[in-house]
């Protein structure tokens, strides 16, 4: 059949390089940014047979039920996050649900990287500086920040994202690794052993580390905490005002993760009264939302969920959640199904590396 407006049609690139139609789809052309589930529901409408959802979207009884319904039996989130999806209501629907792991591990580290730096050297406040026209002449004292080298960054999380995090930070600062997972992670800690001999074969001071038995061992000893896990129950509010407490006076924290994870208005309450500890934050709680208060703080990196906004990743995103709602609409298991990408602060689940 012809593609009609807005409908696209979903192929493979094989490795002949020929082009094998798959079947068409639905392209939203709403001209929304964010879709309600109103929408969605009108969207699927009474034949549909697979949805590709974005995390801003609640995907709950309702949606599974409404695509249970038009005769759907997959979805994909364009996410390798999928707090937003009730799997168990997915289940119960027989809808399979896919994520994207993989293709932003490295885009999403790099932002987590970008706002380390960008909070250790307060590169945000010295450009509005600049920009402001105050800028009156050299002066020792000008925008001192952290020097992050022989410093310890301590990873909360040490998945794909949190491992690629910390070999950013390892072998480009030469900090040391303290990281906190329910899962040991013999791979990253045998990557930091083998650089770390490295480092000594140069006659360098050599890199450690150390896998910390709880989250607040992490706290207490980094000078920078990059947070890396999935949002679950046990995971809500993980950074809140005690734990916050427990952390280095000119510490930094980072959070490319979900927002949930810390109590913003904790957050903002610390950063008021501890003016040298700097936060990066590429998520906040209530999206798109911020904490008042956060706006003012000179202390605070802020920017909007941007992680794993690379052209390459954001395409290969696209083709993963693609993919996975062809693979399950053809007959082939989802290649990234949820059920293998269990959260990994649980203790029930699959070790992520
Ligand atoms: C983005 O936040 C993602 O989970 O992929
Ligand atoms: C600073 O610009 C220096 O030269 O030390």
């Amino acid at each position: 059949t012809k593609p009609m407006p807005g409908t696209r049609w979903i192929g493979l690139l094989t490795a002949a390089g020929c082009r094998v139609e798959l079947f068409p789809v639905q392209v939203c052309t709403e001209n929304k940014t964010i879709l309600s589930v109103e929408d969605i529901r009108s969207l699927i409408g009474t034949q549909c047979d697979g949805v590709i959802g974005q995390l801003t979207e609640d995907w709950g009884e309702e949606l599974f039920a409404a695509l249970r319904k038009a005769g759907g039996h997959a979805f994909s989130n364009m996410a390798v996050g999928y707090n937003n999806v009730d799997v168990d209501a997915a289940t119960r629907n027989g809808i399979s649900v896919g994520n994207t792991p993989g293709v932003l591990t490295e885009t999403t580290a790099e932002l987590a990287a970008a706002l380390t730096l960008a909070a250790a050297r307060r590169v945000v406040e010295a450009d509005d500086f600049m920009r402001a026209g105050k800028y009156e002449g050299w002066i020792p004292t000008l925008f001192v920040g952290n020097l992050l080298k022989g410093q310890t960054v301590g990873v909360v999380g040490a998945g794909r994202i949190g491992a690629a995090y910390a070999r950013m930070m390892i072998e480009g600062f030469k900090m040391n690794l303290i990281y906190y997972d329910l899962y040991q992670s013999t791979r990253l800690e045998n990557y930091v052993t083998a650089y770390g001999e490295f480092l000594k074969s140069r006659r360098e001071v050599p890199v450690t580390w150390k896998r910390a038995t709880t989250v607040e061992e992490v706290l207490g000893e980094a000078d920078v905490v990059s947070l890396h896990p999935v949002l679950d129950k046990t995971t809500y509010h993980l950074i809140n005002k005690e734990r916050l407490a427990l952390m280095k006076k000119e510490a930094i924290l980072v959070n490319a993760s979900r927002g949930p994870v810390i109590d913003e208005a904790a957050l903002v309450e610390h950063l008021k009264e501890n003016p040298m500890f700097r936060v990066g934050l590429d998520v906040f709680e209530d999206e798109p939302h911020m904490k008042p208060g956060l706006e003012k703080l000179p202390n605070a990196v802020v920017v909007p969920h941007i992680a794993s906004a690379s052209k390459w990743t954001r395409e290969g995103m696209a083709t993963l959640a693609a993919l996975n709602v062809a693979a399950k609409i053809k007959g082939y298991p989802v290649w990234h199904d949820s059920n293998n990408v269990e959260p990994f602060l649980d203790e029930n689940s699959t070790p992520p590396l």
